[in-house]
């Protein structure tokens, strides 16, 4: 009985490499950018499994190229690169790697929150840029992280995490604004539900944690800026189209908010003319949240996983769309 055959659109861990290996006739894609549309459109009729990241767009048109494709297992807890409804209507079993990056990226986020709240990257410019004279009683100010407001959008897992930090850490108040009640943080971190409005006005440091669809994409714009204290932080370690990019380079250079910490941009990579790589208010990180070898090492195994699941009519460890079962085609 020959391997089912199966494409990894980057090369991972290894140890989600041998198991691949082990069950698949696989090939890995050994570029470090992503395979042109072209070529997995090219490839993909002949495919029973493919592992995908979030760069690689997976929708109606490439699916229906792919008559023997079970299984897509995303190396990535967010799956908006994939549209989900087409590969359920095709009998298309979608897998992705939630609970092991929380802790990453959470600490991420956090990171990012106290670099750009405590100027800590134009700090460093500064000092190796020999700008650095003397020490200045009112040079390179920042804000305060005890006992202030954190403002989380999107109470899950991650969101939680980050709120746990900065409640047992720094005694922050904790402001949520979700479509659920998260009882949890409600009762572990006396977190409050507030609707998005009381969430920009009332927090110093408002954190992104939500999926990106078409009611999230461009959340923070221009008039939400408005709503934000003129001392606060913004923070995004989700992805970049929750921001409109136009809007957040003006409220930074305007001053109408003071710093943002981003893990995630719109587009990713930033564009050599961005606004945002010029401000010193910025810090950039290239989507690295997830980027410990601990966690990575732990996508790579859930991302087989689920592949190999996937190809033997299994249930995937982590199954994005389990309403496909009726549907599999095995
Ligand atoms: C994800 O998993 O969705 C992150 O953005 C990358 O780890």
């Amino acid at each position: 009985m020959p391997k089912p055959k199966v494409f990894v659109t980057r090369i991972l861990p290894e140890v989600g490499l041998r198991l691949i290996h082990e069950a698949c006739d696989a090939e890995i894609w050994q570029d470090p950018l992503p395979p042109p549309a072209a070529l997995l459109e090219a490839k993909i009729a002949a495919l029973d499994g493919l592992v995908s990241l979030l760069t690689d767009k997976i929708d109606g048109p490439l699916l229906d190229k792919a008559p023997r494709l079970k299984v897509v297992s995303n190396f990535a807890v967010g799956f908006n690169n994939i549209d989900i409804p087409a590969c359920t209507d095709r009998g298309v079993a979608v897998g992705n790697t939630p609970g092991v990056l929380t802790d990453a990226t959470a600490d991420m986020a956090f990171c990012l929150l106290i670099a750009a709240a405590r100027r800590v990257v134009e700090g460093h410019q500064y000092s190796v840029s020999g700008q650095w004279k003397t020490w200045e009683p009112l040079g390179h100010l920042g804000q305060d992280l005890a006992g202030r407001t954190l403002g989380v959008i999107g109470m899950g897992r991650i969101g939680y995490a980050l709120a746990q930090r900065c409640y047992g850490g720094w005694g922050m108040k904790i402001l949520y604004h979700d479509v659920y009640k998260s009882e949890k943080a409600e009762k572990d971190l006396a977190a409050v539900s507030v609707d998005f409005d009381t969430l920009l006005r009332e927090s110093d440091f408002v954190s992104l944690h939500t999926d990106l669809n078409d009611k999230t994409r461009g959340m923070i714009g221009a008039a939400q800026f408005q709503k934000m204290k003129r001392s606060a932080v913004l923070i995004n370690t989700a992805r970049g189209p929750l921001v409109d990019p136009k809007a957040l380079a003006e409220a930074l250079k305007s001053n109408t908010i003071f710093a943002a910490g981003l893990d995630v941009t719109d587009p990713e990579p930033p564009l050599v003319d961005d606004p945002l790589l010029k401000l010193p208010n910025v810090v950039i990180a290239p989507h690295i949240a997830s980027a410990t070898v601990q966690t990575r090492n732990q996508m790579a195994e859930i991302c087989a996983k689920n592949l190999i699941a996937g190809l033997r009519g299994e249930k995937l460890p982590a199954w994005v769309n389990p309403e496909v079962e009726g549907k599999r085609c095995l």
